[in-house]
C-alpha cells in the first residue's frame, strides 16, 4: 500500500511492496530519508529539488514525488525504455500503468519487473533472484551498502523485516 508524506513544497509517496532495497534514498538524502525514524520520510527536512533528484534515482518506483509549489514534476514524454539489470530484474522507465487487483490503476514513472520468474509479487521484482542465484547478462547495477543492505550487495533485508513497514 502506498503511503503519503506531505511537505510544504513536495509530497513524497512510498510503496514498500515494490521496493527492491537498493538504498538510493537513504544514501541520497539521509536527513529526509531515515530508516528508523517515524515518519521515515520528512520532506521538509530537505530541498525539494534534491528530494526530486533522489526520488528519481529509486529504480523500482517505490518512491514517487509530486511538487506542491513551483518546479517540474517527473515526466517521461519519450519512449518507454526497458533495461535488463545483470543477474536481476528489468528496469523500466516511462509511464507504466499498473492495474491492481481491486481495479484501481496506478501510473509509475519507474518500475523493476521480475525477469527470473521467481518473484512472489509479480510483475514486480521482490529480490527472489538473489535467493535463487539467478544469472543473466545485463547492465551492471550499482548497489551500495546502506541500512537496507547492511552486509553485502547480495543480501538486502527482507521486506517483512524492513522497519518502514510501520512507518
Ligand atoms: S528501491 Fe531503493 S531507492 Fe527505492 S525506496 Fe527502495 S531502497 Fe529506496
Ligand atoms: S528478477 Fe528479482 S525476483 Fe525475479
Amino acid at each position: 500500500m502506498r503511503k503519503v508524506y506531505r511537505g510544504r513544497d513536495v509530497e513524497v509517496t512510498f510503496d514498500l511492496d515494490i521496493c527492491i532495497h537498493v538504498g538510493e534514498c537513504l544514501r541520497g538524502d539521509p536527513k529526509v530519508f531515515k530508516l528508523q525514524r517515524r515518519p521515515w520520510v520528512l520532506p521538509d527536512d530537505g530541498a525539494a529539488d534534491v528530494i526530486a533528484e533522489v526520488v528519481e534515482r529509486c529504480p523500482s518506483g517505490a518512491l514517487m514525488y509530486r511538487r506542491l509549489g513551483r518546479g517540474s514534476q517527473e515526466e517521461h514524454a519519450g519512449a518507454t525504455t526497458v533495461t535488463a539489470m545483470r543477474n536481476g530484474p528489468l528496469l523500466v522507465t516511462g509511464n507504466v500503468e499498473v492495474r491492481h487487483e481491486d481495479g484501481t490503476v496506478e501510473t509509475l514513472p519507474r518500475a523493476t519487473l521480475c525477469r527470473c520468474g521467481q518473484s512472489l509479487h509479480k510483475p514486480f521484482c521482490d529480490n527472489q533472484h538473489i535467493a535463487t542465484g539467478f544469472r543473466a547478462p545485463g547492465v551492471a547495477f550499482k548497489i551500495h551498502l546502506s541500512p537496507v543492505r547492511p552486509h553485502s550487495a547480495d543480501q538486502p533485508i527482507a521486506t517483512a523485516e524492513d522497519p518502514r513497514a510501520d512507518s
